[in-house]
Protein backbone atom coordinates (compact mmCIF):
# COMPACT_ATOMS: atom_id res chain seq x y z
CA UNK A 1 0.00 0.00 0.00
CA UNK A 2 1.29 3.44 -0.66
CA UNK A 3 1.99 5.48 2.06
CA UNK A 4 0.34 8.92 2.18
CA UNK A 5 4.43 10.62 2.19
CA UNK A 6 5.14 9.44 -0.92
CA UNK A 7 2.23 11.42 -2.21
CA UNK A 8 3.13 14.98 -0.99
CA UNK A 9 3.05 16.02 -4.74
CA UNK A 10 -0.23 16.54 -5.27
CA UNK A 11 0.04 15.78 -9.02
CA UNK A 12 1.23 12.66 -8.18
CA UNK A 13 -1.56 12.42 -5.95
CA UNK A 14 -4.05 13.29 -8.55
CA UNK A 15 -2.52 10.63 -11.38
CA UNK A 16 -2.54 7.83 -8.56
CA UNK A 17 -6.39 8.43 -7.74
CA UNK A 18 -8.86 8.45 -4.64
CA UNK A 19 -8.37 4.40 -4.82
CA UNK A 20 -4.75 4.68 -3.73
CA UNK A 21 -4.96 7.97 -2.41
CA UNK A 22 -7.93 7.06 0.60
CA UNK A 23 -6.24 3.84 1.92
CA UNK A 24 -2.77 5.63 2.20
CA UNK A 25 -4.77 8.43 4.09
CA UNK A 26 -6.37 6.31 6.41
CA UNK A 27 -3.22 4.43 6.79
CA UNK A 28 -1.39 7.54 7.93
CA UNK A 29 -4.21 8.25 10.48
CA UNK A 30 -3.94 4.85 12.14
CA UNK A 31 -0.03 5.59 12.21
CA UNK A 32 -0.62 8.78 13.37
CA UNK A 33 -3.29 7.31 16.39
CA UNK A 34 -0.91 4.80 17.25
CA UNK A 35 3.04 6.83 17.47
CA UNK A 36 1.65 10.15 18.89
CA UNK A 37 -0.31 11.08 22.05
CA UNK A 38 -3.91 11.79 21.01
CA UNK A 39 -4.06 15.38 22.06
CA UNK A 40 -1.94 16.42 18.62
CA UNK A 41 -3.03 14.02 16.26
CA UNK A 42 -5.79 16.22 14.97
CA UNK A 43 -3.28 18.72 13.95
CA UNK A 44 -0.83 16.12 12.77
CA UNK A 45 -3.89 14.83 10.75
CA UNK A 46 -4.00 18.28 9.49
CA UNK A 47 -0.93 18.72 8.15
CA UNK A 48 -1.96 15.45 5.66
CA UNK A 49 -5.44 16.55 4.47
CA UNK A 50 -4.25 19.28 1.48
CA UNK A 51 -2.81 15.94 -0.55
CA UNK A 52 -6.01 14.22 0.18
CA UNK A 53 -8.21 17.15 -0.96
CA UNK A 54 -6.12 17.89 -3.88
CA UNK A 55 -7.63 14.68 -5.39
CA UNK A 56 -10.24 15.99 -8.21
CA UNK A 57 -11.80 12.75 -8.36
CA UNK A 58 -11.24 11.41 -4.21
CA UNK A 59 -15.52 11.27 -3.98
CA UNK A 60 -17.72 9.17 -5.96
CA UNK A 61 -21.04 10.85 -7.02
CA UNK A 62 -23.12 9.38 -4.67
CA UNK A 63 -20.93 10.46 -1.66
CA UNK A 64 -21.73 14.14 -3.05
CA UNK A 65 -25.63 14.30 -2.79
CA UNK A 66 -28.47 16.16 -1.17
CA UNK A 67 -31.68 14.45 -0.81
CA UNK A 68 -33.07 17.48 1.26
CA UNK A 69 -32.82 20.89 2.43
CA UNK A 70 -30.16 19.79 5.66
CA UNK A 71 -26.59 19.07 5.53
CA UNK A 72 -25.96 15.45 4.93
CA UNK A 73 -23.14 12.83 6.20
CA UNK A 74 -21.60 10.23 3.64
CA UNK A 75 -19.14 7.94 4.63
CA UNK A 76 -16.07 7.50 3.30
CA UNK A 77 -13.84 5.10 5.38
CA UNK A 78 -14.43 3.64 9.07
CA UNK A 79 -11.67 2.14 11.04
CA UNK A 80 -12.00 -1.46 11.44
CA UNK A 81 -10.96 -0.74 15.19
CA UNK A 82 -13.90 2.13 15.70
CA UNK A 83 -10.19 4.52 15.81
CA UNK A 84 -12.08 6.97 13.46
CA UNK A 85 -13.83 7.87 10.43
CA UNK A 86 -13.49 9.50 7.56
CA UNK A 87 -17.15 11.08 5.93
CA UNK A 88 -17.57 13.62 3.55
CA UNK A 89 -20.57 15.90 4.26
CA UNK A 90 -22.42 17.95 2.02
CA UNK A 91 -23.66 21.34 2.79
CA UNK A 92 -26.57 22.71 1.03
CA UNK A 93 -26.08 26.86 -0.27
CA UNK A 94 -26.73 29.29 2.67
CA UNK A 95 -27.34 26.71 5.49
CA UNK A 96 -26.34 27.37 9.39
CA UNK A 97 -25.85 24.11 11.17
CA UNK A 98 -26.29 24.47 14.84
CA UNK A 99 -23.96 25.76 17.36
CA UNK A 100 -22.83 22.35 18.49
CA UNK A 101 -19.51 20.47 20.04
CA UNK A 102 -18.53 17.32 19.90
CA UNK A 103 -17.95 13.73 21.22
CA UNK A 104 -14.65 13.29 19.96
CA UNK A 105 -12.15 15.04 17.90
CA UNK A 106 -12.36 16.31 14.43
CA UNK A 107 -9.83 17.26 11.80
CA UNK A 108 -11.95 18.59 8.34
CA UNK A 109 -10.87 19.77 5.07
CA UNK A 110 -12.79 22.01 2.32
CA UNK A 111 -13.14 20.27 -0.74
CA UNK A 112 -15.63 22.21 -2.98
CA UNK A 113 -17.40 25.48 -2.04
CA UNK A 114 -16.86 27.70 1.13
CA UNK A 115 -17.52 27.17 4.69
CA UNK A 116 -17.89 30.05 7.15
CA UNK A 117 -16.56 28.53 10.75
CA UNK A 118 -17.69 30.43 13.71
CA UNK A 119 -15.99 29.16 17.04
CA UNK A 120 -17.84 30.05 20.28
CA UNK A 121 -17.16 29.53 24.13
CA UNK A 122 -19.68 28.48 26.95
CA UNK A 123 -21.03 31.45 28.39
CA UNK A 124 -20.59 30.57 32.14
CA UNK A 125 -18.57 27.02 32.89
CA UNK A 126 -21.47 25.40 34.64
CA UNK A 127 -22.19 21.74 32.85
CA UNK A 128 -25.49 22.40 32.02
CA UNK A 129 -24.63 25.68 29.98
CA UNK A 130 -25.98 26.13 26.93
CA UNK A 131 -25.92 29.42 25.52
CA UNK A 132 -22.17 30.18 23.56
CA UNK A 133 -20.00 34.12 23.19
CA UNK A 134 -18.63 33.78 19.24
CA UNK A 135 -15.35 34.52 19.57
CA UNK A 136 -13.63 33.51 16.26
CA UNK A 137 -14.56 33.71 12.35
CA UNK A 138 -13.02 31.55 9.49
CA UNK A 139 -13.82 31.35 5.66
CA UNK A 140 -12.36 28.58 4.79
CA UNK A 141 -12.14 27.88 1.06
CA UNK A 142 -11.35 25.08 -1.20
CA UNK A 143 -8.57 23.20 0.11
CA UNK A 144 -8.64 24.54 3.73
CA UNK A 145 -7.94 22.66 6.76
CA UNK A 146 -8.64 22.83 10.48
CA UNK A 147 -9.05 20.84 13.88
CA UNK A 148 -10.97 20.71 16.77
CA UNK A 149 -9.07 20.28 20.35
CA UNK A 150 -8.95 17.20 21.81
CA UNK A 151 -10.49 17.83 26.13
CA UNK A 152 -11.28 21.45 25.54
CA UNK A 153 -14.22 23.29 24.33
CA UNK A 154 -14.74 22.80 20.77
CA UNK A 155 -18.25 24.18 20.15
CA UNK A 156 -18.61 25.69 16.48
CA UNK A 157 -21.53 26.06 13.87
CA UNK A 158 -20.21 25.57 10.22
CA UNK A 159 -22.14 27.95 7.44
CA UNK A 160 -22.07 27.75 4.16
CA UNK A 161 -22.49 31.56 2.52
CA UNK A 162 -22.09 30.63 -0.91
CA UNK A 163 -24.60 29.81 -3.75
CA UNK A 164 -23.91 26.61 -4.38
CA UNK A 165 -23.36 23.05 -1.89
CA UNK A 166 -20.18 22.92 -0.31
CA UNK A 167 -18.46 19.69 0.45
CA UNK A 168 -15.64 19.22 3.34
CA UNK A 169 -14.01 15.72 4.35
CA UNK A 170 -13.95 14.93 7.99
CA UNK A 171 -12.21 12.62 10.16
CA UNK A 172 -13.49 12.21 13.61
CA UNK A 173 -12.62 10.16 16.53
CA UNK A 174 -14.37 6.63 16.76
CA UNK A 175 -16.82 5.03 14.27
CA UNK A 176 -19.73 7.38 13.17
CA UNK A 177 -21.62 5.10 12.55
CA UNK A 178 -21.66 4.12 16.43
CA UNK A 179 -22.01 7.60 17.49
CA UNK A 180 -25.12 8.89 15.22
CA UNK A 181 -24.40 12.77 15.26
CA UNK A 182 -21.16 12.93 17.28
CA UNK A 183 -22.93 15.97 19.05
CA UNK A 184 -22.50 16.79 22.74
CA UNK A 185 -24.48 19.83 23.58
CA UNK A 186 -26.30 22.54 21.15
CA UNK A 187 -25.87 26.02 21.82
CA UNK A 188 -27.84 28.67 21.39
CA UNK A 189 -26.12 31.91 20.40
CA UNK A 190 -25.59 34.51 23.20
CA UNK A 191 -24.10 38.68 22.16
FE1 LIG B 1 -18.98 20.30 14.03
Amino acid sequence: MLDLVDLEDHRKAAAVGPDAVIPAFCKTVGRLLADHPLTEVPERIAGYMPTLLSVPDLLKPEQKTLSGENYEKHEVFLCPHDEFSVLAVVWPAGIHSPIHDHLTWCTFGIFEGEIQETVYEAADVSADCCDAIAINRTHHVEGSVAHLPVNASNIHCMHNPGKTPAVSIHVYGGNSSKLGANVEKIYTARS
